[in-house]
């Protein structure tokens, strides 16, 4: 049994204090609406319409019409968007009708869904869950959490064969089992609400040259998992799903672990790297920041982020700033 590493014992007492500091700070931001990390696959919504009102009737003529097939105004009215201001709500990305011939017709919205994960692997694309609301969420996330594995064996792998001490590679394998048991728990819960998990693809990895290992820790790890641990502590408190709030109370302590593990990385492969290298690696950095702050713009759907607990704008730019923050103090 190799010993815990005291590196990473120090910086993962660091990031929880900082996180415990930030989980006070939050009840004075407000309600969670909807949060970010990564990009995934559209969320799909069909609506069915029987016996429509008189607003959804003139709507849907001027849907079906040939001459102005103008349907936005239809699903802007089906989600219930349309009298909020659009600028604070997530875009609808697709709207289509779909005559049925039991006589209703369908309407399918499909609305640009964000939604947060682990260390992701290079070259991952993700599979379209084929649900939506909180089970597309939560597949996509399980899907996340399942491509984390094969991350974090290559990390160990790299690891070992740059020379590391032997209890970073032992903590990154340990981190691989956390993502496998968070990836089921996740998985249980897009199942309940309905959706089915697809499996990610993820491209055979070799062992790359030092400095490219040390800018994918610092994207993948120092910022994204940094963040996907803010946001998970985040779910735990403010889910108002009880099930949600047990599974992400759970995953946030193994996240600010994996977290302190990559600033343990970071530390030291940037000691065995010149100094062209370590600018580039916090360049890497800095860049990641600065993308992830531009997610946070994106925005799931009200009902969803509440009942996961997702941070809205203004927390979720506050957690970008705090993961900034810790990444130029490790620079
Ligand atoms: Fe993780
Ligand atoms: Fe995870």
């Amino acid at each position: 049994m190799v010993p815990r590493d005291e590196v990473v014992e120090r910086k993962f007492e660091r990031l929880r204090a900082l996180i415990r500091q930030l989980a006070l700070a939050w009840p004075l931001v407000g309600l969670p609406g909807a949060l970010a990390g990564c990009s995934c696959p559209d969320a799909d919504t069909v609506y069915l319409l029987r016996e429509p009102d008189e607003t959804t009737r003139m709507l849907l003529e001027a849907c079906e019409d040939p001459a102005r097939h103008d349907c936005m105004p239809l699903c802007e009215h089906l989600a219930g968007r349309a009298d909020a201001g659009a600028s604070d709500r997530e875009p609808i990305t697709h709207c289509e009708l779909h005559a049925s011939n039991d006589g209703y017709t369908e309407v399918h919205v499909s609305w640009h869904q964000v939604c947060i994960g682990g260390r992701r692997p290079e070259g991952l694309v993700l599979a379209t869950a084929g649900a939506a609301g909180a089970g597309a969420l939560f597949a996509e996330v399980a899907q996340l959490e399942l491509a984390s594995v094969p991350a974090f064996e290559r990390l160990a792998r790299e690891l070992r064969a740059h020379g590391a001490p032997a209890s970073l590679p032992a903590e990154a394998l340990r981190a691989r089992a956390d993502e496998r048991r968070h990836a089921r728990v996740v998985g249980a819960l897009a199942r309940r609400f309905g959706a089915r998990v697809p499996r990610a693809g993820v491209p055979e990895q070799d062992v790359r040259a030092l400095e490219a290992v040390a800018i994918d820790n610092a994207v993948e790890g120092c910022v994204r998992e940094a963040y996907g641990a803010l946001v998970a502590t985040h779910q735990a408190r403010r889910a108002t799903d009880p099930a949600v709030r047990r599974a992400m109370a759970a995953i946030a302590a193994d996240e600010t672990r994996h977290a302190a593990l990559s600033y343990a990385v970071d530390e030291w492969v940037r000691c065995r790297l010149g100094a062209a290298a370590r600018r580039r690696v916090m360049e890497a950095r800095r860049a990641a920041c600065d993308a992830l702050a531009g997610d946070v713009e994106q925005t799931t759907p009200l009902a969803t982020a509440s009942l996961a607990g997702l941070p809205d704008a203004t927390v979720a730019r506050r957690l970008v700033e705090a993961v900034g923050q810790l990444a130029a103090e490790a620079a």
